[in-house]
């Protein structure tokens, strides 16, 4: 094969890619490709792992970098001037918006508590609060925060929305002082950015419900740990995070026995949802690409 060269980040995609592709498989733990110096357009392995990123730095050829993360704040500091780089797209909606659910309804049935009793053989009846009849707030109503809602439409809840361009249901940021208050269950799914560092501070939990359910499937950054922390301490609020700062906590941390606290260990976009649509984005875009066409996704022109 002869034309750009190409990183993929798993074998089983290459036969489906052009013969116009020069195409190397490097999926972040096995040995870098001799053809670093060659590779136009990199397909990053799917990991939070910084170590594929700095290879960045040894790709003078390089034109545009594909990731299969939806969020890319740690990929910006990398990313080489001139670079095109496109996001996953819609690729994680589905998986990430089904464990929000998930979340919301472990969180709120009572089902860590229910799982600690069968280990410990103990019977622990008791009446929990119900998903049925709450106000959920989706913070960052784009295609995650859709996609919850369309998960959600058979468990009569009311939807409030909020987003950074009002529009018709949608509020803005502004307004979330008044729609704090009114909701049981607050879901953030923004992307990390200056803007939405830090969004959950000591204010922004002082004007949720008492009794409210905090699900972070968003970035650990946009809460302040130390300030929720706080809160679950006194009793007041619950939460559950896919997502924490630190992540992963360290040995000992409070998050590991904060009371109400559920967590899981960022698996929002990482269940078996993500391989055929990763394979179906990888393969549509180097389509786009060996055609010379406009890439879908593009985050950094
Ligand atoms: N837990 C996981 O495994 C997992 C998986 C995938 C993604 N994620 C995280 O989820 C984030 C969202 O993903 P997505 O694909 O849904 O992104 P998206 O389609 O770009 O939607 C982001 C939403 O956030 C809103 N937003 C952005 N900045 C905001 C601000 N300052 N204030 C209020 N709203 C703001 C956007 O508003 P507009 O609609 O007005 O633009 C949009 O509605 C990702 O960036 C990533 O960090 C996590």
């Amino acid at each position: 094969m002869s034309g750009p060269r190409v990183w993929v980040p798993y074998a089983e995609v290459v036969p489906e890619l052009s013969e116009r592709l020069a195409v190397d498989v490097y999926d972040g733990e096995g040995p870098v490709p001799e053809s670093i110096e060659e590779v136009e357009c990199y397909v990053l392995p799917y990991t939070f792992d910084l170590s594929p990123l700095h290879l960045m730095s040894r790709m003078p050829q390089l034109r545009v970098v594909q990731s299969l993360t939806a969020g890319y704040e740690h990929i910006l500091p990398f990313l080489p001037a001139g670079v095109t780089l496109c996001n996953a797209g819609r690729l994680h909606d589905a998986s990430t918006a089904e464990l929000a659910v998930a979340l919301m309804l472990a969180a709120r049935r009572g089902i860590p508590d229910f799982v600690r009793g069968q280990d410990a053989g103990e019977w622990r009846h008791r009446r929990w609060p119900s998903l049925a009849d709450s106000t959920v707030l989706i913070v960052g109503y784009g295609g995650i925060g859709a996609a919850i809602e369309r998960r959600l439409a058979g468990f009569d809840v009311e939807v409030l929305r909020v987003a950074r361009r009002p529009r018709a249901g949608v509020a803005p940021l502004a307004e979330l002082p008044e729609l704090l208050p009114r909701a049981d269950i607050v879901v953030l799914s923004v992307p990390l950015t200056d803007e939405t560092r830090g969004l959950v501070d000591a204010g922004f939990l002082a004007r949720m419900r008492d009794g409210a359910l905090l699900v972070n499937v968003a970035r650990g950054a946009v809460v302040d740990t130390d300030a929720l922390l706080v809160e679950l301490h006194k009793g007041r609020l619950f939460a559950a995070l896919d997502v924490t700062d630190p992540e992963p906590p360290p040995p000992g941390h409070p998050l590991w026995s904060a009371p109400g606290l559920l967590l899981t260990p960022h698996v929002g976009g990482n269940s078996t949802a993500f391989f055929p649509r990763a394979r179906r984005l990888i393969v549509e875009q180097l389509r786009r690409f060996a055609a010379g066409e406009s890439l879908h996704h593009v985050v950094v022109a």
